[in-house]
């Protein structure tokens, strides 16, 4: 009897403990969706412009920062909520959504069945028309398709019958240091009338190379390098997953040319926007046209700034250096790339360049406890160097606790006196669990690193099982493309993603 009654009290608790953790978890989820404010500014953004410029907003007008949220994480819900939505969308890929924007539409439609009657016509599509709303479109004019995704994020609304407040506003080639918020943001936001609400731009961040290392050399056409910076000043603080994005600058004789042409004194000195320096310097970080401006004055108002060029870090910040990986770009009249020419070739050890780091929230992997598969080609070696990296400080941070690593890298040649292939074998030997390599240029059957992906296929869920994450870094047409292709048809696309939501599939691929 005794024992009974001891049964019926433990079930009864029980129920209790679940009713109280079922209560606890609804709660949660309620604070998770609950808005304090009537404006919602959502984000896409693969490299992090899209969110700066979403934060910087949301400060500007003194919002909350749960008022700020990415597009795959929007609910039907959190748009009954509000008013007014501000849309910051860049494009990615050819014309596509960013990794976390590229949900959205779904996410609205399978949330239509459960969806007040009021929010779907007869034909089962979203109605919206209670919301107001304005699209900042970022993108770059050199691709075919500049800013379609923002443009279609435009379309599901207008279709849900959402009300477009202005014109889509397209950014072209996005850069903080020289763009000022008022001249992107809708009127509606009201950005520029009061001073107090201009948001701080972080100051230029200045280096110095104090290493660079050819990783494949012999094989000049496309040289692999591995450069090495101090922080002039204080060392900014970034993580795996940041990138720095880099003020390129011409060459000596490009602007020697220039000037010649132009009949101009290179040492001549120039005030602009408080700043003193000659000409010549002025020059080597502007465009160069083919027509000079008449008037000196007007020469900087009218050369616009070199495009700046994204590079993922190497290394982390605790470990005092910048590092990076290049891949010096050759073009096909023997020309270098901009950027990367700059430098892995002109730039000189102990000259100064100017680089800000970029906090790419979506990049950073917190769960150093849980194993990692670091996929990547090439130059994407930085960012996979960096993930490891972070494990290796926490390591020696005295947390013991760190999940295993497998990388699985591509490069062209498998000659083992290359210092890349030398420096891979020792990340073998002290830092990774399994090193899986593909090469190229070396036999009749090129190898990839999605080949390593289906031969290994069984072992690769086994991680996955394990709670590993995937991290990918490297150019995107080719090794990226192909590396979500193979997932998608090993692993099927609700798992791929399901990984991605859960922030287990990162991708830093250009
Ligand atoms: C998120 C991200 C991370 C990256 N990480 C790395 C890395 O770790 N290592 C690495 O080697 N590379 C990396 N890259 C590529 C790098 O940013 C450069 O694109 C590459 O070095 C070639 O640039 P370049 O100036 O040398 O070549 P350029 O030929 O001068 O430019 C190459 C490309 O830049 C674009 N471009 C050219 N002119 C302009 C212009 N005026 N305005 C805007 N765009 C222009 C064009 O798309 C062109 O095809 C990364 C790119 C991104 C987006
Ligand atoms: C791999 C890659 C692909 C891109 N594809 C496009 C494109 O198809 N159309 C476009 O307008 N811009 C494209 N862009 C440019 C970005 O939209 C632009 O750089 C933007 O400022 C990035 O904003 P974000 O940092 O918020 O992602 C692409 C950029 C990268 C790196």
């Amino acid at each position: 009897m005794q024992s009974l009654y001891l049964t019926v009290v433990v079930i009864v608790a029980w129920f209790v403990l679940c009713g109280v953790m079922w209560r606890l978890h609804k709660a949660r989820q309620s604070v998770d969706t609950k808005l304090n404010s009537s404006v919602l500014i959502v984000y896409a953004s693969q490299t992090g412009n899209a969110q700066t410029i979403a934060h910087n907003c949301a400060q500007a007008l003194s919002l909350s920062t749960s008022s700020v949220m990415a597009l795959n994480n929007v609910t039907l819900e959190h748009l009954n909520q509000v008013k007014k939505v501000l849309f910051v969308v860049s494009t990615y890929g050819d014309g596509e959504a960013p990794d976390n924007g590229n949900l959205f539409a779904k996410h609205l439609n399978s949330e239509l069945p459960t969806a007040d009657e009021k929010q779907a016509t007869a034909a089962g599509t979203l109605v919206l028309s209670h919301l107001q709303y304005s699209v900042i479109a970022l993108g770059d004019s050199n691709y075919p398709e500049f800013c379609a995704f923002g443009f279609h994020v435009n379309q599901v609304m207008l279709e849900a019958k959402a009300e477009l407040l202005e014109d889509v506003i397209t950014v072209d080639n996005y850069d903080e240091q020289h763009t000022h918020l008022a001249d992107i943001t809708p009127k509606w936001l009201n950005l520029q009338q009061d001073p107090q609400q201009i948001t701080a731009v972080s100051s230029p961040q200045y280096w110095q190379l104090i290493g660079r290392e050819i990783l494949n050399p012999g094989y000049d056409d496309e040289a692999l390098l591995q450069l090495s910076f101090n922080s002039i000043g204080a060392t900014p603080v970034w993580q795996a997953g940041d990138l720095v994005d880099i003020q390129p600058q011409h060459p000596v004789d490009r602007v020697a040319s220039w000037l010649d042409k132009n009949n101009l004194d290179g040492e001549l000195l120039l005030t602009y926007k408080g700043q003193q320096q000659s000409l010549r310097a002025w020059l080597a970080v502007r465009e160069l046209s083919n027509s000079c401006p008449p008037i000196i004055d007007d020469l900087l108002e009218q050369l616009p700034y070199l495009s700046k060029r994204s590079y993922s870090v190497a290394s982390v910040s605790e470990n005092g250096q910048l590092q990076l990986v290049v891949r010096l770009l050759r073009k096909n009249d023997n020309s270098l790339g901009l950027a990367s020419g700059y430098l892995g070739h002109y730039c000189q050890l102990g000259d100064i360049i100017q680089g800000q780091i970029k906090s790419i929230t979506q990049h950073h992997n917190h769960q150093l406890n849980k194993p990692i598969i670091l996929i990547g080609a090439g130059s994407g070696l930085a960012g996979l160097k960096a993930q490891l990296a972070a494990r290796i400080l926490a390591k020696r941070q005295g947390n013991s606790d760190i999940g295993d690593s497998w990388l699985i890298f591509g490069e062209r040649n498998s000659d083992p006196q290359l210092p890349i292939n030398q420096l891979l074998t020792s990340l073998k030997e002290k830092d990774l669990t399994k090193l899986s390599c593909a090469f190229s240029r070396d036999s009749q059957h090129p190898k990839y690193v999605q080949n390593i992906l289906l031969n290994e296929q069984l072992l690769l869920k086994r991680w996955l099982d394990n709670g590993a994450v995937i991290y990918v870094c490297g150019c995107l047409s080719g090794m990226g493309e192909s590396v979500q292709q193979t997932l998608l048809e090993i692993l099927g696309q609700t798992v791929v993603e399901k990984l991605q939501q859960q922030g287990n599939y990162i991708r830093d691929v250009y």
